[in-house]
């Protein structure tokens, strides 16, 4: 048989989706998944299945790599960790001089960045492809993040262009946005953005549902979704909301439990490395190591009661506060970018970056669509004046649904960052003068004065002179 023009390892849910999408724009392709005991049949499944002509599947590593043209385009659909090393130390000895192993998974950007300089040595290419859009943008078309080098990149464009999702002008959802982690790190912000997104969603859920039935919040959420606020999240949750099995409501029957796989954890530790706020991944990520912990909660929850205060929500004072929270989770979730970026040298096109997450990723929305104008003229969202307006406009709305929260006892710890974030970054002087203070009477730490500029000074606080 002819050889392929690319390779796949790893025949998981998203390894077999890319491969269908693959062949199915015309590209031959070869398979390969590791055979266990449970998945000895995977790769033979996967041909019967597919049944196309453009596919060859292998049980052997040797001859999978010999069926395909060089240099060698492999992706990798494993899972992210050790197990991508363990593969790439497969591989090596079968690869030649110039061959690419791209990494398809959520690996975390600086095991990205030392693989590539682990394989340059032996004059291989490796890029990191974030790839987003579940099972389904990987069949029809997901949205591709790559990082690498941009000759190496060249080399697949043709193939990561046709697989992705296309945007409203019909180009692809597919870029090279810098050197070596940084397809991989862009991924890991879109999945921290996603978080908190979801945690939004989550706690309008909580506050709306002490009112009203699942299938009017469904209604209420469809119809944010008709306009600015129309979102890929939105839209599946009014969807999921009044999924029914018999007579039961299903989400009722699920735990309330969500677990991760450390995207969103990495955000926030990148986020604190860098010193740039990121409030509300955090909280968002907090929220679910909180949920975790269900034991606990069920135990402590016993002879708590909720006071109910007869106050009633407001759906369109809730729909502002969610649209000013949408607007500081998408700033601070940037801004990470920004510093990460400039820390790596990584020239990102910001409005490229949003455009490539109009269509195909999990965070698509209108509001991302807007981004990619934005973009083009101001550096960060907080500086373009509609956002601006806005949020100053909806001050009040988070205020009030924050309110009705606290008087609930409904947790909106995602929606109360934002409004932290908004009214500290919009106040001239802080507390931290008194922060300042305590750390130079415990630790001689120093301070910097208001009225006499760049000097320290250190006092002896809790002795009066
Ligand atoms: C995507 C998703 C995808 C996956 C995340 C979820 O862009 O397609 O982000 O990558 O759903 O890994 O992460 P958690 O399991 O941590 O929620």
């Amino acid at each position: 048989m002819a050889k392929s023009i690319f390779g796949i390892i790893g025949l998981g849910v998203m390894g077999r989706s890319l491969a269908k999408n693959i062949i199915h724009k015309g590209f031959t392709l070869s398979v390969y998944n590791r055979i266990t005991p449970k998945e000895k049949y995977v790769v033979s499944d996967f041909l019967k299945k597919v049944n196309n002509n453009n596919i060859q599947g292998f049980l052997n590593l040797k001859d999978f790599v010999s069926s395909l043209t060089q240099p060698r385009k492999i992706l990798l659909m494993v899972k992210s960790g050790t197990v991508v090393d363990t593969v790439i130390d497969q591989l090596k000895p079968l690869l030649a001089p110039g061959d690419i192993i791209i990494d398809g998974g959520n690996s975390h950007y600086q095991d990205t960045q030392r693989r590539v300089k682990a394989l340059e040595k032996e004059q291989l290419h490796f890029l990191g492809v974030g790839i987003s859009g579940g099972e389904e943008g990987a069949l029809k078309g997901p949205s591709i993040m790559a990082g690498g080098s941009s000759e190496q990149y060249e080399l697949v464009q043709p193939i990561f262009e046709a697989i992705a999702a296309k945007d409203k002008n019909g180009d692809a959802c597919a870029a090279f946005l810098g050197t070596d982690g940084c397809g991989h790190f862009v991924k890991t912000i879109h999945n921290g953005i996603e978080y908190a997104e979801m945690q939004l969603l989550a706690e309008c859920y909580s506050l709306l549902s002490s009112k009203y039935s699942y299938p009017e919040i469904s209604e209420i959420f469809s119809t944010w979704n008709e306009g600015a606020l129309n979102s890929y999240l939105l839209s599946i949750t009014s969807k999921i909301l009044i999924k029914k099995e018999g007579e039961d409501y299903l989400l009722d029957k699920v735990l309330d439990q969500a677990g991760n796989k450390g995207t969103g954890s990495w955000s926030s530790q990148t986020a604190f490395q860098l010193g740039v706020p990121a409030s509300m991944i955090n909280a968002a990520v907090t929220a679910r190591y909180i949920s975790a912990l269900k034991e606990k909660r069920a135990q402590l929850s016993k002879g708590i009661s909720k006071n109910e205060t007869g106050s009633s929500i407001n759906v369109s004072t809730l729909k502002k506060a969610y649209t000013f929270a949408r607007i500081i989770n998408h700033h601070q979730g940037f801004e990470i970018i920004r510093a990460v970026a400039k820390a790596n040298q990584w020239n990102i096109n910001f409005s490229e970056l949003a455009r490539i997450w109009t269509q195909g990723c999990i965070i698509k929305s209108q509001f991302m669509e807007s981004l990619v104008d934005v973009f083009k003229s101001e550096q960060s969202i907080l500086e373009n004046a509609d956002f601006f307006s806005q949020l100053e406009q909806f001050e009040s709305s988070v205020a009030q649904t924050l309110q009705y929260s606290l008087l609930n006892r409904i947790p909106m710890s995602c929606f109360s960052n934002s409004y932290s974030y908004f009214v500290s970054m919009t106040t001239d002087r802080l507390s931290a003068n008194l922060i300042q203070a305590q750390r130079d009477e415990f630790g001689a730490h120093t301070y910097q004065r208001a009225d006499q500029p760049n000097q320290s000074f250190t006092s002896k606080w809790t002795v009066n002179e």
